[in-house]
């Protein structure tokens, strides 16, 4: 068992949030995914006050090793979210980090105030990915921002607050050193980082109906290995560490890079168990001492891979 912030987790694997929608999944394989559940705790996609459409189509763009996603954070709104999706949720069989996102600090503290007083919540995951209406910054982008965001909604809860830190400003690991001294139990990074693609068939116009979006997989993993190191030599709270995890290799790097436990999110696109397979792999690493805890290759083999 891993502690962390207080929290039971079987192993050090959990999903980036809005990459895996357990009760589409529950459908999908019904109570076998209950049974082998690929994460160790859930996090869920972006919770907002008001319901929203997300973004028009296209919402894709495949990249060379990656994906490019504007999908606009889609959702039921707060209150179907609370009547409909939470109960479903607690069926789970992990904890549940619920993420939320606002337009202003008083509209998160509506948010996280909602679900404090839930018991099916293990902790709140920040979204400060978007811009605050009365200052135009990004609430993640700003250390002051940041510490004006958790000065607000600190003392609404006493479940773990999980900043998301964005990659798409000057210093995550300044924003990170700020989330810490205003209260924040853990960081997590990296979001998506901003990127467009050009319409093919329509010289000078972007491909994605939102005009950029967020670029994830494995061509942020050096990002994601980079940001992580630096926000671990300026902050003590844990850290959640994402970007590109296909592998018990990658998520191996993050951690010490200075992660707690990693996120794996883009890769389950593709394989719905990635997690549990990253987080088996791990473990079967782990048994096998230091040195093969460097990497399940020879290190000839990993320069000459490559990834
Ligand atoms: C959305 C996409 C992202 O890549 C992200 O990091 C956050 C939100 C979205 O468009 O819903």
């Amino acid at each position: 068992m891993i502690d962390f912030c207080g929290i039971e987790l079987a192993h050090p694997v959990v999903n980036g949030s809005g990459t895996f929608d357990a009760l589409a999944a529950r459908r999908a394989f019904g109570d076998a995914l209950l049974e082998d559940f690929p994460f160790a705790a859930f996090v869920s996609k972006t919770v907002t006050l008001e319901p929203r459409q997300g973004n028009p189509p296209p919402r894709l763009w495949e990249l060379p090793a990656g994906l490019l996603n504007s999908i606009g954070l889609p959702n039921k709104g707060l209150r179907r979210y609370l009547a409909e999706d939470l109960p479903e949720l607690a069926d789970l069989p992990v904890p549940l980090i619920v993420n939320v996102m606002g337009a202003s600090p008083d509209e998160v503290g509506r948010l996280v105030a909602a679900f404090a007083e839930r018991d099916e919540v293990a902790a709140l995951e920040l979204n400060v990915s978007c811009p605050n209406v009365k200052t135009g910054l990004l609430m993640g982008a700003d250390p002051g921002e940041t510490a004006a965001l958790l000065d607000e909604v600190r003392h609404l809860t006493s479940k773990p607050l999980i900043v998301k830190l964005t990659p798409n400003c000057a210093s995550p690991a300044v924003v990170a050193a700020a989330a810490e001294a205003h209260g924040a139990d853990a960081v997590s990074l990296i979001n998506t980082l901003r990127g467009m693609a050009m319409d093919p068939r329509r010289p000078g116009r972007p491909w994605l109906g939102g005009g950029t979006g967020g670029v994830s997989g494995p061509a942020v993993r050096a990002v994601a290995l980079a940001q992580v190191r630096e926000v671990r030599s300026r902050v003590a709270i844990p850290i959640v560490g994402m970007g590109g995890v296909q592998s018990a290799r990658h998520a191996s790097d993050l951690l010490e890079a200075g992660a707690d436990i990693v996120g794996v999110g883009t890769e389950s696109f593709r394989d719905p168990m990635a997690g549990r397979r990253v987080a088996d792999e791990l473990a079967r690493l782990a048994t096998r001492g230091p040195a093969a805890r460097r990497g399940d290759l020879e290190p000839s083999a990993r320069i000459a891979q490559n990834g």
